[in-house]
C-alpha cells in the first residue's frame, strides 16, 4: 500500500489501515486480583475501551466495590469470587465468564502475593509462605490460563497478559520468594507464547517498576523509594496510569505480532 493510500485510509477510517483498534469493544477480559492497586487501574481502563469486566478476585468486598465503580460509570462489569489457587475456582471463573458474556477474549493474570509481604533475608522464609507465594503468584497463572484457553483457542483470538515484575531483572534482596515466582510467570510467557502462536493468541509478560497504588506496603521502604526513583531516566515515582497505555496494547488488535515478550514499564530504571 502507498503512503498516499495509507494515509488516506487512516483519515477515512480514524483508524489504522491495518483495521486493527486499540478498542476493547465488545470483548470480554478477565482481570484476576482487580479488587485494588494495578489491577483495579487495568480493569478500569480495559472497561472505558469497551470491554466486559470480569473482576476475578477473592476479597468479596473489594471486587463487588470495582464492579460497582465500573457499573456506575457505564460500563460493564461482573464480579466473580476466584481463589486463583484454587482450580476449581478457576474453572469456575471461566464457566461464568462465559454463561455471562458468551467469550472470553483477554486475561490479565495480575493476582498475587504482594502487597502483604514482609521482607526478610531467604534463610528466615518460612516453608509455608515459600509455598503459598509460589502457590498463588505462579500456578495461579497457570490455572487461570488454563481454565481459559479453550474458550481463545476456539474463537481463534486471545490475549494473555502476566504481571512479573521489574525486580527480576534488578534481583532485588529479601523477598527471595516473590522474585522467584515473578521470573517463572516471565519464562512462562516465553513457552506459552511458543504453544499458543498458532491460535491467534498472544503471551507476555509485564514487568513494571515499583508502583505506588492506594495500598500501603512493606517492600519499599521511604528511603528505598528515593533511591528507585534515582535510577529511573525518568524521575518520579511510578504511579499505575503509568501501565495502562502498555497494558491495553498487548491486550488489544494492534499487538497481534508481539508475543512471548517481557515488557517493561519502568521509567527506563532497568534495560532488557
Ligand atoms: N505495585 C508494584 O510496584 C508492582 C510491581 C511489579 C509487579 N507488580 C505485580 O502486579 C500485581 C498487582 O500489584 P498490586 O500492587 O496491585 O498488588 P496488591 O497486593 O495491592 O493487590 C493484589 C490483589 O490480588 C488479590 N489476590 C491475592 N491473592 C489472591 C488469590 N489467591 N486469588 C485472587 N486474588 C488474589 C488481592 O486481594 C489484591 O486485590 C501483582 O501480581 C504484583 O506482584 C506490582
Amino acid at each position: 500500500m502507498s503512503e498516499q493510500v495509507l494515509g488516506r485510509k487512516i483519515m477515512q477510517t480514524g483508524q489504522a489501515a491495518t483495521g486493527r483498534s486499540f478498542r476493547a469493544d465488545g470483548r470480554t477480559a478477565i482481570v484476576t486480583g482487580a479488587g485494588q492497586g494495578l489491577g483495579r487501574a487495568f480493569a478500569l481502563a480495559l472497561a472505558a475501551e469497551g470491554a466486559t469486566i470480569i473482576v476475578a478476585e477473592l476479597n468479596e468486598d473489594r471486587g463487588r466495590a470495582v464492579v460497582k465503580e465500573i457499573n456506575d460509570a457505564g460500563a460493564r462489569a461482573h464480579f466473580v469470587k476466584t481463589d486463583v489457587a484454587c482450580a476449581e475456582a478457576c474453572r469456575n471463573m471461566a464457566d461464568t465468564t462465559l454463561r455471562k458474556t458468551g467469550r472470553i477474549d483477554i486475561l490479565i493474570n495480575n493476582a498475587g502475593i504482594f502487597s502483604t509481604l514482609e521482607m526478610r533475608p531467604f534463610e528466615e522464609i518460612p516453608d509455608a509462605e515459600w509455598d503459598q507465594v509460589l502457590r498463588v503468584n505462579v500456578t495461579g497463572a497457570f490455572l487461570c490460563s488454563k481454565a481459559v484457553v479453550g474458550a481463545m483457542k476456539g474463537a481463534g483470538w486471545g490475549r494473555i497478559v502476566h504481571l512479573a515484575s521489574g525486580a527480576v531483572t534488578l534481583g532485588r534482596p529479601n523477598y527471595l520468594h516473590y522474585i522467584a515466582s515473578k521470573s517463572a510467570l516471565a519464562g512462562m510467557a516465553k513457552s506459552m507464547a511458543r504453544e499458543l502462536g498458532g491460535f491467534g493468541i498472544t503471551v507476555n509478560a509485564m514487568l513494571p517498576g515499583a508502583t505506588f497504588t492506594e495500598i500501603e506496603r512493606k517492600t519499599v521502604s521511604p528511603e528505598q523509594k528515593t533511591v528507585i526513583v534515582g535510577s529511573q531516566c525518568i524521575k518520579r515515582p511510578e504511579a499505575p496510569e503509568d501501565l495502562i497505555g502498555a497494558m491495553l496494547f498487548l491486550c488489544s488488535e494492534h499487538s497481534e505480532f508481539v508475543t512471548g515478550q517481557q515488557v517493561n514499564v519502568d521509567g527506563g530504571a532497568t534495560h532488557l
